[in-house]
């Protein structure tokens, strides 16, 4: 058992903090945000995370987690300090720092006599840790840089079965100290210095999106062969070498993690001259993926103006009510600035793109956005879309246009329906 605090309570912090708990340490979280705390506190989680209030509900429970908005109570006696800030993306593609230095200097001033190892879980601009080692050697705190992995929406699931475990450090005590911490969950371990534990963080990330990307780019060209992009990305899949995940072709990736991380990425390259192509094309191919719908139904409708579009989906993906960067947020913007007669619907996102704006119509359930709508449009892979009755939405509906964003309905099985279908080279947009 040891004692841990961990440095912000946001989709990682927390997740990181409930499920130290879990594996029997005394876990306390800061934020400098006092609402979340009272209601952490309370074992309200703000964001939308399946398992996740039920495993910090046994964590408050035993008495084994607490939040607290003061740096000094929640580093007392701490062996370990979990770095969890944001670090998102600037103008130029660069990741933002300021809240992990401002997290630096806190525990900085606030570690008395003890000598905590500091993990860095945020993801950085590739020398942190190094900047770290600096900034706290005086104090005698040594920092190992483990990038998370976790994915939105299984987050807990990625804590108790990693992949892998990367521990970047200059000071193999303190690796091996933090590979204990997760002794219990039998993941491969990656030891290695701080700069190539940052890195191999981006470097996953933008592998991902890239296959996304791939995946995109063959749709398009799925469509002018005469090709089923669904098939052809199964016969990929069924390659070791290749792997199953991130080759659906859609709207593409958004989120807080992949755009940010690619964008860093080819900001790393172009600042050391190291060919930033790869990278600046997997960006491009992704934010084509966000107008091509719309060029789609432009060019169907002639104008989208007082034409009722429902918008199923707003969160990046499945799984989350995060609309970070979420393509169908992007696309949802774009048909409000045509004025199309918008009304979405998402089972759990944050309507982000609908507060405030009485340009949107919130509906409660799929076939209720789609009442009367001309055209509908799947823009994020929750599975209740994707086994939506077809029959009783073309009947719920005035037109007959399903635009299909993510690839989750069979062309045939919508045409079936007496839909016209678009989507991502899947056989013909809007051809019956
Ligand atoms: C990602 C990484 O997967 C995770 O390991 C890392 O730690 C954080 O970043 P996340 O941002 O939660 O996780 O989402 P992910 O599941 O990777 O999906 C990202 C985006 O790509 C979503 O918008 C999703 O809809 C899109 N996507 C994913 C596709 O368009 N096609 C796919 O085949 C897979």
């Amino acid at each position: 058992m040891a004692k841990i605090a961990v440095v912000g309570a946001g989709h990682v912090g927390v997740t990181y903090a409930a499920g130290l708990a879990e594996l029997g340490n005394v876990v306390r979280v800061v934020d400098i945000d006092r609402a979340k705390v009272a209601r952490l506190k309370r074992g309200q989680i703000w964001f939308y995370e399946p398992g996740l209030p039920e495993l910090l509900a046994r964590g408050l429970k035993r008495r084994r987690i607490t939040f607290t908005t003061s740096y000094a109570e929640a580093l007392s006696r701490a062996e370990f300090v979990f770095v969890c800030v944001p670090t998102p993306s600037t103008g130029d593609g660069s990741l933002d720092d300021s809240k992990l230095r401002l997290a630096f200097d806190m525990i900085r001033k606030h570690v008395a006599e003890e000598a905590p190892i500091i993990v860095n879980k945020s993801t950085v601009p590739v020398g942190t840790g190094d900047i770290a080692d600096k900034l706290f050697a005086d104090a005698g705190l040594r920092v190992v840089s483990s990038p998370e992995f976790l994915s939105e929406g299984r987050a807990v699931e990625d804590f108790f079965h990693p992949q892998r475990i990367v521990l970047g450090s200059r000071d193999d005590a303190a690796a091996e100290a933090v590979a204990k911490l997760f002794a219990a969950l039998r993941a491969p371990i990656v030891r290695t210095d701080n700069a190539t534990a940052e890195f191999s963080k981006l470097a996953a990330n933008a592998f991902l999106a890239m296959k996304v990307s791939y995946a995109n780019a063959l749709a398009r060209l799925s469509e002018a062969v005469g090709a089923d992009v669904e098939a052809v990305t199964r016969v990929l899949s069924l390659d070791p070498r290749i792997g199953p995940g991130h080759l659906r072709a859609g709207l593409g990736f958004g989120g807080s993690c992949l755009p940010k991380d690619v964008a860093a990425v080819e900001h790393l390259a172009r600042k050391h001259d190291a060919n930033p192509d790869l990278f600046g094309a997997v960006l491009r191919v992704n934010r084509d993926q966000r107008s091509r719908l719309v060029d789609d139904l432009l060019s169907h409708f002639g104008s989208l103006a007082g034409r009722r579009i429902a918008l199923l989906g707003l969160a990046f993906k499945a799984g989350t009510d995060d609309t970070r960067d979420s393509a169908a947020v992007a696309l949802g913007e774009q048909l409000l600035a045509l004025h199309a007669d918008l009304v979405v619907y998402d089972p759990v996102a944050r309507l982000d793109l609908v507060n405030g704006d009485e340009r949107a119509a919130v509906a409660r359930s799929a076939l209720g956005a789609a009442r009367r709508a001309d055209a509908t449009i799947i823009a994020t892979e929750w599975p209740e879309f994707a086994g939506i009755d077809l029959l009783a939405l073309r009947g719920a509906m005035r037109g007959n246009v399903l635009v299909d964003g993510r690839g989750v309905i069979s062309p045939g099985a919508a045409r079936a329906a007496g839909f016209e279908y678009f989507g991502f080279g899947r056989g013909g947009n809007g051809s019956a």
